[in-house]
């Protein structure tokens, strides 16, 4: 049986989003966008219906899933009318930029029952998932020390910044909403959520825009001293990320699409690298995982609450940034 998937917001991350459902299985997909130049070109590209106002799209049939790609201060008030339609909800990171319709969008998944979910890509990369097996297994024991040192050169991935939703807090932008998030979400799922936040942040490189493009921060993820220095100027596509728990160590290269161990003892690092993948076929992995969690199935995705806590860790590196100070997550 087919699904059908409406896919609002079908500008960079929506159309990708788009022609990976249609790659993901049997999906009747369906695209809604504001901007009608956009929708109807992406209309035509792919073969689909579109409609340019999200009710419209919503009175016009029914739907198992919604994907949300709109910026992100408009994820949560989208993910609640889509559940209120009876629709399952994949929404696009991060989950929100305040957390005042969290609980709300907790209540409206509860009294719907269906399936709801959130796009932190990484849960799909091999590489972490098989470093977080690997720590779950429990043989390094707890984890003591973490460090994350990552960055990419934004301009040359998202040409268009300046105009869109990454020149501005208030609708997701800048470094910490958009490209540290994807990884504080992911060392929370590898090692639980963090508790306290110690931010430094600025505008260091990328013209037409204010927003701080480079970031550190220093943190605590319950028991785990943990650090990010992040920036999206330099010109490496890289993310490192080391863990150094009581019996040894574990590393995640996410340019190398690997992930290692260094037991306690052993002479070196054992390589764990993943076959090769293009940049799509994280995103058909992530749709199908979605497809996935519609029929009942378990799956790796992040969670509403995990992205809810993801969510509080941008809250609190903002708040630390702005005010000079430590900020704990209770
Ligand atoms: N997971 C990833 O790798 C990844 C990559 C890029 C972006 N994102 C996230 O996806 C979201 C969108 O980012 P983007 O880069 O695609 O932005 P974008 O500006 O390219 O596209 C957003 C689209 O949403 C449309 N839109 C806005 N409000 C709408 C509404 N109410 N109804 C219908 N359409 C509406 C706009 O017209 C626009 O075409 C952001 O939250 C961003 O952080 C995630």
């Amino acid at each position: 049986m087919s699904e059908a998937i409406l896919i609002v917001g079908c500008g960079s991350i929506g159309e990708r989003h788009l022609r990976c459902f249609q790659r993901a299985g049997q999906v009747e997909v369906t695209a809604c966008d504001a901007n009608p130049a956009l929708l109807g070109r992406v209309a035509a590209q792919y073969g689909v219906a579109g409609f340019g106002d999200f009710h419209s799209a919503l009175a016009a049939r029914r739907y198992d899933g919604v994907v949300i790609c709109t910026p992100a201060h408009t994820h949560m008030d989208l993910a609640i009318a889509a559940l209120g339609h009876g629709a399952g909800v994949f929404v696009e990171k991060p989950l929100g930029t305040s957390l005042a319709k969290v609980n709300e969008l907790r209540e409206a998944a509860a009294k719907s029952g269906r399936f709801t979910a959130v796009a932190y890509v990484y849960h799909l990369m091999p590489w972490i998932r098989g470093a977080r097996d690997f720590l779950r297994g429990g043989e390094m024991g707890r984890p003591l020390h973490a460090s994350v040192v990552a960055g990419q050169h934004f301009p040359t991935f998202r040409p268009a910044y300046r105009e869109i939703y990454y020149a501005r807090h208030e609708s997701g932008g800048g470094a910490i909403q958009d490209a540290l998030t994807h990884v504080a979400n992911a060392v929370e799922w590898l090692i639980g959520p963090t508790s306290r936040v110690f931010c430094d942040a600025g505008h260091q490189s990328l013209e037409g825009v204010t927003v701080e493009d480079t970031v550190n921060v220093t943190a605590r993820n319950g028991g785990a001293l943990v650090s990010y220095a992040l920036n999206q100027f330099q010109a490496p596509n890289e993310m490192t990320l080391q863990i150094h728990c009581e019996g040894g160590s574990v590393r995640v290269e996410g340019h190398e699409q690997r992930w290692s161990a260094f037991r306690r003892g052993a002479d070196g690092w054992e390589h764990h690298k993943a076959a090769p993948l293009e940049r799509d076929d994280l995103f058909i992995a992530q749709a199908r995982a979605f497809l996935d969690g519609l029929g009942g199935q378990p799956t790796a995705l992040s969670t509403i609450d995990e992205a809810a806590q993801t969510l509080r860790f941008n809250l609190a590196a903002l708040e630390s940034a702005r005010t000079g100070k430590a900020v704990e997550i209770p």
